[in-house]
């Protein structure tokens, strides 16, 4: 009885799968105009709109660590890096300090890997107080402001807290150095100590060419219901799953391994890029942290992500309108993710996918070298742009201080 159900179930899939696959087709050449809280703003050129200083570091701080290890430049924080490449170049760039809107500090505080390629984030407090010890004490713009129109490029796990277990970073909290700037970053959680007030949270980085180089026709039709590729359980941490990713990942597995509807395995196949494109959601539960690089994927090949983390802040929110785009599924409602799935109406499916088929919600999502016009690199300066001017907060009273320059642990006040 339960066999002929799944025989009738992947029928009737089939059926519908094919009707996603061809209607796509026709709807491909068609934009959807594609706008998030902060209005239409994925188009806008940030250029005329703000003005980046750019401190000139030693290269310990950047160029000498990146020599050290180049992996650094295909890993998923590469960010900080091409960060700061696109700003040498961008015409928002000001070599002149005292018409700033904003100051950027080039440090690559996640650029040291361990052999499999790992961020340790163990260096990265002493480091970037070392950079601001050095540009507070040798330009009069951060005593200024303490901070406050700097931005920093932080898109480790848990941002400026600078551990890769959350319990750790929590106990750290943001470095207190950091308590006014700006914090651009991947780490995105509602109510949480590591994501401050006002930081722009951004994609992680994923090899744009890379993703490129798979892309199959578009009239391949969606014969695969549901996506996911990844760990279900962390086995050398958190074997049990309770842990892991709050459970959510565990219970997809234990509910779905053996549901035909599901194409879900920790085997992680030559044919993935391929894959998702022919897949109509892609899963994107929580990890470690919420950031997903799937999230990135899902969008650049069609695949609809279903967001399962609770309260996470996903990249470029304000622009980006994610609820019309993707699914968000309760992690407790993940023994019933087919059900969900299952019943959402086609022509919603298909707006989803409309949207998803849009070209400025793919470049948004990228990290591109060169940059290109409404990349990642221009929404992070578009995001900066529209907190300008800044308040009057933002300047101290002479003689005024707020942050304690001896906070936090001992550890970190050594030099570096
Ligand atoms: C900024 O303040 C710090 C700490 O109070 C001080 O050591 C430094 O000399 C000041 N920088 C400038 C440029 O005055
Ligand atoms: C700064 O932080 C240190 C270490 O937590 C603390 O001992 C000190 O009292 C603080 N200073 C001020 C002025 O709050």
């Amino acid at each position: 009885m339960k066999t002929l159900m799944w025989v009738f179930a992947v029928l009737l899939l089939s059926s519908f799968l094919f009707m996603i696959g061809a209607r796509e087709l026709d709807h491909s050449q068609q934009r959807e105009r594609i706008s998030g809280s902060a209005g239409d703003v994925l188009e806008d050129d940030p250029v005329g709109r703000l003005k980046v200083f750019v401190y000139e570091l030693p290269s310990k701080y950047n160029k000498k660590i990146l020599q050290k290890d180049p992996r650094c430049l295909t890993h998923m924080f590469a960010a900080e890096i091409f960060m700061h490449r696109f700003l040498l170049s961008s015409p928002v760039r000001t070599l002149n300090p005292e018409e700033a809107d904003w100051f950027y500090t080039p440090v690559y505080t996640t650029c040291d890997l361990t052999p499999n390629g790992l961020p340790l984030p163990f260096k990265s407090p002493r480091m970037m107080r070392s950079a601001i010890q050095l540009i507070s004490s040798n330009w009069p713009y951060w005593n200024r402001t303490e901070g406050a129109d700097h931005f920093f490029v932080t898109p480790h796990d848990f941002g400026a807290c600078f551990h890769y277990q959350e319990e750790k970073a929590i106990e750290r909290g943001i470095l207190p150095m950091l308590q006014r700037a700006t914090l651009v970053q991947t780490f995105g959680q509602q109510n949480h100590v590591c994501l401050k007030q006002g930081s722009i949270t951004i994609p992680p980085y994923a090899p744009p060419q890379k993703m490129q180089a798979h892309l199959i026709p578009p009239d391949i039709p969606r014969s695969i219901f549901v996506y996911f590729r990844g760990l279900f359980y962390d086995v050398g941490n958190d074997p049990e799953g309770g842990y892991y990713a709050r459970g959510a990942r565990a219970a997809v597995w234990e509910n779905f391994k053996d549901n035909p509807l599901f194409d879900i395995s920790t085997e992680h196949p030559t044919t993935y890029y391929e894959d998702m494109q022919r897949a109509v959601f892609c899963l994107c539960p929580l990890g470690w942290a919420p950031w997903s690089p799937r999230l990135v994927e899902g969008v650049i090949f069609g695949c609809i992500p279903v967001i399962i983390a609770d309260d996470i802040v996903l990249p470029f929110a304000d622009a980006i309108p994610w609820e019309d785009i993707g699914v968000f599924v309760a992690e407790k409602d993940v023994p019933n993710l087919d059900t969900i799935l299952t019943s959402i109406p086609l022509e919603v499916i298909l707006r989803k996918q409309r949207l998803l088929a849009n070209p400025s919600m793919k470049q948004a999502m990228l990290f591109p070298q060169p940059a290109q016009p409404g990349d990642a690199f221009h929404q992070i300066l578009n995001g900066l742009a529209r907190k300008l001017p800044h308040g009057r907060s933002v300047y101290l009273r002479p003689g005024e201080k707020t942050l304690n320059w001896t906070a936090g642990p001992v550890g970190d006040l050594k030099p570096w």
